[in-house]
């Protein structure tokens, strides 16, 4: 694996294909044991979670619904400061499990509004499955119940993750170069 660059920035190979695959394939495994008869709707927070969610959910083989949405965030002008909307939620939620499909949990502010959101919802429990989780960074107590990998905290792209719009599509996990100047 070749180090990439994008834009101004460089990355080198972290977490290659196979391995993200392997640890998708066990959580999935997970999955179908503790949800068996919940019929669960995987709620899949786009843009970052469409690769790690196209991954897992070929491995979910339990009865399940899948829906995707966005978080939009703005400031409000309330003192309450960021505000954090939901955008694609178009299946009804009341008294089902869901589970949050993440592509990286870092802080958990996104988490927690977004869990806030649904709990709101009178939903019958929520579930969180996030691929990766950096647990330095972490400051939130909410259990995510299904982590493919932890990190530590550096900055990473590729299987979904993005610098600046760009690396999404890079099938392994690239980590910034802390050894090239960056700006
Ligand atoms: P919080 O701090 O709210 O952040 O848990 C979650 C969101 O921040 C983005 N994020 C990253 N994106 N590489 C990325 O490409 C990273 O290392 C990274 N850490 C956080 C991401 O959008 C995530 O949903
Ligand atoms: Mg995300």
């Amino acid at each position: 694996m070749q180090r990439v660059t994008l834009k101004d920035k460089t990355f080198v190979p972290y977490i290659t294909s196979d391995k993200i695959l392997a640890s998708v394939k066990v959580m999935a495994q997970k999955i179908n044991a503790d949800l068996t008869d919940d019929m669960p709707l995987f709620l899949v927070v786009l843009n970052g979670s469409f690769m790690f969610a196209a991954d897992l959910l070929k491995e979910v083989t339990i009865p399940c619904e899948i829906c995707f949405i966005k978080l939009a965030s703005y400031h409000g002008t309330s003192s309450t400061g960021t505000v954090t909307e939901m955008i694609g939620l178009t299946d009804e939620i009341k008294g089902r499990t869901v589970v949050v499909v993440e592509d990286i949990v870092d802080t958990g502010i996104t988490l927690e509004k977004l869990v806030t959101l649904l709990t709101k919802k009178e939903v019958k429990q929520i579930k969180v499955a996030s691929f990766l989780l950096k647990p330095d960074a972490y400051t939130k107590t909410l259990k995510i119940d299904y982590v493919g990998m932890e990190i530590p905290n550096d900055f990473v792209v590729g299987y979904g993750l993005d610098y600046d719009g760009l690396g999404r599509n890079m099938k392994d996990i690239f980590v910034l170069d802390k050894n090239v100047d960056s700006k």
